[in-house]
């Protein structure tokens, strides 16, 4: 099969969110510290009546309806996911509610779990079936949904939810250029979730980030290095026209991408201009971990890297910045955000995508994209996944109402015999919603 990739996308995000200032004041952290020093709007969260399966519902529901796919062509379905709801019962197989009701039980796959990478993992499974002699013809379909809730503390600002869902299939508008692709997977305890009776992970958030960055120096090295032997010449930043990013918060994505042009610096790479040398050169020699400790590095990679940064990342911030981190839809997330600003310009183009599950497991990989073909076009996805419009209609709690929501949420959390308040009052019509879980655990949704 030819040109296997993305067809079509959807994004859901819930439409209850809270501005980060407003939870800095709250929080009483200094003011700045949520969105500039985390560079952070605003955070999307669940409420009662919303969670990872029945945002998946509607992602999945809604990218069939917009792009008229009839539910029997689906042969495969991925879920990518680290919320943890009945641990030995896949999301995928609540999904299949909405097949079986079209007669289709005949769907490949599971769900794939390792902290944010598991959308990646699912979305190559999906690509390396329509790839293989197993394919039936038919499409694979990808869902990526967690809600990222944080105990009280540094963290909790760093939550966000959504759900991501992408078809995939051959002559696809945004192409897989497998060739270009490198992982770094090694053990390592910076955020897991051994708390089973909690929703919440135990995170060691400052080695999360160097593991994070180290992740990433270790797939762009080697991406540069297999790039190398294939073309025979050097790759660089200037090798592609995006770079998009796992997103926990933005600063860490400024972090990355100065980063990158370090290593830039490093392999003496064209990328790197005669000023660029003179500002890095002080930093030559730092042994690699000093690199991860040295602040002085930071800021002036930050620097030097910042207008390449304007051009080549910020189109990509847009709905991590308003939404918060989404875990296993991040990056995704990051992705539609640069379909969203971008896509008149985008055919012909290489973007660069770095996804990043702690524990850790990292992969980064080539797309090459190019208009398609209604309704798998970039100007359709741009349009189907309505993005201004979702962030728009959105509703701002006050932070005592986003308090009192976390701690009804983790009241719920592994909880049974209840019912939800069935307030679906800010739910977009076409809104999945949970109405109960019963005396047996088994969850019950509604759609609005
Ligand atoms: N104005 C402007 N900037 C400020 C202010 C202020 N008033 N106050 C602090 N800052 C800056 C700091 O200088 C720092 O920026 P820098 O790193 O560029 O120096 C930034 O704000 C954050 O401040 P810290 O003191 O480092 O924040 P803290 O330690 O309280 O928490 C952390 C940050 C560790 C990211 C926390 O939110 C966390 O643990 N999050 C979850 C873990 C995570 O997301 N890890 C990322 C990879 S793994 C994953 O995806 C889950």
């Amino acid at each position: 099969q030819k040109n296997v990739g993305i067809l079509a996308m959807e994004i859901y995000f819930p439409p209850t969110c809270i501005q980060q200032e407003v939870l800095e004041a709250h929080d009483g952290a200094s003011k700045g510290k949520y969105t500039i020093g985390l560079g952070q709007d605003c955070m999307g969260f669940c409420t009662e009546v919303e969670d990872v399966i029945s945002m998946s519902l509607t992602a999945v529901n809604s990218l069939l309806e917009k792009y008229a796919v009839d539910p029997k062509q689906v042969g495969r379905l991925e879920v990518g996911s680290e919320t943890v709801i009945d641990k030995s019962k896949s999301i995928k197989t609540f999904l299949m509610q909405i097949f079986e009701k079209c007669g289709n039980s005949d769907i490949e796959g599971v769900d794939s779990t390792n902290a944010c990478y598991g959308g990646t993992a699912a979305l190559f499974n999906c690509v390396n079936w329509v790839e293989s002699s197993s394919w039936d013809g038919r499409y694979g379909l990808v869902v990526c949904t967690d809600s990222a809730v944080y105990a009280e503390g540094p963290a909790r600002p760093t939550g966000g939810a959504a759900a991501v869902a992408m078809l995939i299939g051959p002559d696809a508008p945004i192409v897989f250029e497998s060739k270009i692709r490198a992982s770094h997977m090694a053990h390592v305890y910076d955020f897991y979730k051994p708390i089973l009776d909690s929703e919440y992970p135990v995170v060691d958030g400052k080695l999360s980030q160097t593991c994070y960055l180290m992740a990433l120096d270790a797939c762009y090295k080697s991406v540069c290095n297999k790039y190398e032997k294939l073309e025979s010449k050097q790759f660089s930043i200037a090798d592609a026209a995006y770079f998009v990013f796992h997103s926990p918060y933005n600063k860490l994505v400024q972090k990355s991408f100065a980063r990158l042009l370090f290593n830039d610096f490093l392999r003496n790479a064209c990328s790197i201009d005669e000023s660029a040398k003179e500002k890095l050169a002080p930093f030559l020699s730092l042994s690699g971990d000093e690199s991860y400790q040295s602040r002085d590095l930071e800021k002036t990679s930050q620097q030097v890297a910042k207008p390449f940064y304007d051009e080549k990342v910020q189109p990509t911030t847009l709905i991590p910045k308003q939404v918060g981190n989404m875990y296993t839809a991040s990056l995704y997330a990051a992705f539609a955000s640069l379909l969203h600003n971008k896509h008149n310009t985008l055919a012909g183009q290489r973007v660069m995508l770095f996804s990043y599950g702690s524990g850790s497991t990292a992969t980064m990989f080539s797309l090459k994209l190019n208009e398609g073909q209604h309704p798998f076009s970039l100007s359709n996805i741009a349009s189907a996944m309505n993005v201004a419009e979702k962030l728009k209609s959105r509703h701002e709690l006050a932070p005592e109402k986003f308090v009192e929501i976390m701690q009804l949420m983790e009241h719920r959390y592994g909880a049974k015999d209840f019912v939800t308040s069935k307030d679906c009052s800010l739910l977009a019509p076409g809104t999945y919603y949970l109405t109960e879980v019963d005396s047996k655990y088994r969850r019950f949704y509604a759609k609005k």
